[in-house]
């Protein structure tokens, strides 16, 4: 029997999926999302009153971005909501000057949508993007931050790095790579997607240039919440992607930064305002504590499926490298297949990845989770692994 889970009835998710994809898109608490669905309902009462520039609006972003930041380490007003993370690095990434020949380095871990972002930067302005590979399994942090530092150059202008990354769910070093990359004259940016509200930020402390995360997934808001942070001083280098009354504002507000980036025209800022919500739905439910619990169940998988697969693990057993979402190496197979049968005969939702033409499963687990959702990962691979029609087709070829 499974044990009723107190938190698992907190969220909105189907009773009949076991959810192990946190990662893509999260998921909303029943609390914040009714706090989300009371901010859109005030504002269509009277959408004069919850919009207008001369009206509430700047005085409750400036709170949520309050309670945000102090989350964060960081100052308020060094900080702006933006709708997601791909918002973010493009209003960077557009911003920054460029010259022919100017180098832009990222990762092989690189989200897609961030590295085609730098891409289409790079062909516009005669760039040139360097990706850094870096292999895994990764062994110590000396390797990973050698292997990216290698690839900086006399024309290296800007390092993109992800806190963790998407497909292989590794936290990288970025702290002695940003001191470097200041050292180096190096415009820094923390691609922090998977970063808020999954592992400890401090962002003042950090020090990198730019930092972007999402609040919408592991710190559990509505989707279309995300900030964009950047140091006091390079604030100065990014434009508005959209610009609106904040550009030359006659009505300035705190910064000029906070000004250019905060509206971009009428748009729904419920995602953003319910974000307090989420930091207190945290702390009402010690998330500490929880994120403790999860991190042991994502061990257990670790360790449990690589005794079925007799594979190797990604990186050590060591919480500097993965916290709730780890990545672990499949033997070769039809990904699509094998994610069709997890969903259809086991009601399983997670994500199996191909990287660098091998297969591997991402698990990530929230407090929703319980010891139950991954023993029935852990049933359902057994099964899986002896079915011809998802591992053996390539088995010839693993
Ligand atoms: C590392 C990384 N960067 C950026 C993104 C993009 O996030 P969003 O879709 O919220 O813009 C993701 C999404 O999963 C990601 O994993």
């Amino acid at each position: 029997m499974n044990t009723p889970d107190p938190l698992r009835d907190l969220f909105l998710l189907r009773d009949d999926v076991v959810f192990l994809n946190h990662g893509s898109f999260g998921a909303c608490p029943r609390p914040v999302h009714d706090r989300y669905q009371a901010l859109q309902r005030e504002l269509e009462s009277n959408p004069v009153a919850f919009l207008a520039e001369d009206r509430d609006l700047p005085g409750r972003m400036s709170e949520a971005r309050q309670e945000l930041s102090r989350f964060l380490g960081a100052c308020r007003d060094d900080l702006v909501f933006v709708p997601n993370t791909t918002v973010g690095i493009n209003v960077i990434a557009r911003s920054l000057s460029l010259d022919p020949d100017d180098e832009v380095v990222v990762t092989d871990h690189a989200y897609g949508a961030v590295a085609r972002t730098w891409q289409f930067i790079c062909e516009r302005r005669g760039a040139r993007l360097v990706t850094a590979p870096v292999d895994l399994p990764v062994e110590s942090v000396d390797q990973v931050v050698e292997e990216i530092w290698s690839r900086v150059g006399d024309r290296t202008r800007v390092l993109c790095l992800d806190h963790i990354s998407s497909f292989t769910a590794l936290v990288f070093p970025v702290r002695e790579l940003i001191r470097r990359a200041r050292r180096a004259g190096i415009v820094v940016v923390i691609d922090g997607a998977h970063a808020p509200g999954h592992i400890p930020l401090q962002l003042d402390a950090l020090g990198a240039d730019f930092y972007v995360g999402n609040c919408h997934k592991w710190l559990l808001s509505p989707k279309g919440a995300a900030f964009l942070w950047a140091r006091r001083d390079v604030q100065e280098l990014l434009s508005p992607l959209v610009v609106s009354w904040g550009w030359r504002s006659a009505r300035p507000g705190p910064s000029r930064f906070v000004d250019e980036h905060e509206w971009t025209g009428t748009r729904d800022p419920a995602a953003c305002l319910a974000v307090p919500a989420a930091l207190r739905f945290r702390e009402a439910h010690d998330w500490s504590r929880v994120q403790r619990e999860c991190h042991g169940l994502v061990r257990q998988v670790r360790t449990e499926i690589a005794r079925l697969t007799s594979l190797g693990p990604i990186c050590p057993d060591d919480d500097v490298w993965f916290g709730q979402m780890h990545t672990l190496p499949l033997p070769a197979c039809v990904p699509q297949r094998l994610q069709r049968e997890l969903r259809e005969q086991y009601r399983i939702e997670i994500p199996i990845l191909s990287w660098r033409d091998r297969q591997y499963l991402r698990i990530s687990v929230q407090g929703y989770n319980t010891r139950q959702d991954v023993e029935t990962l852990v049933m359902a691979m057994s099964k899986l692994l002896k079915n011809d029609a998802v591992f053996g087709a390539r088995r010839g070829s693993a």
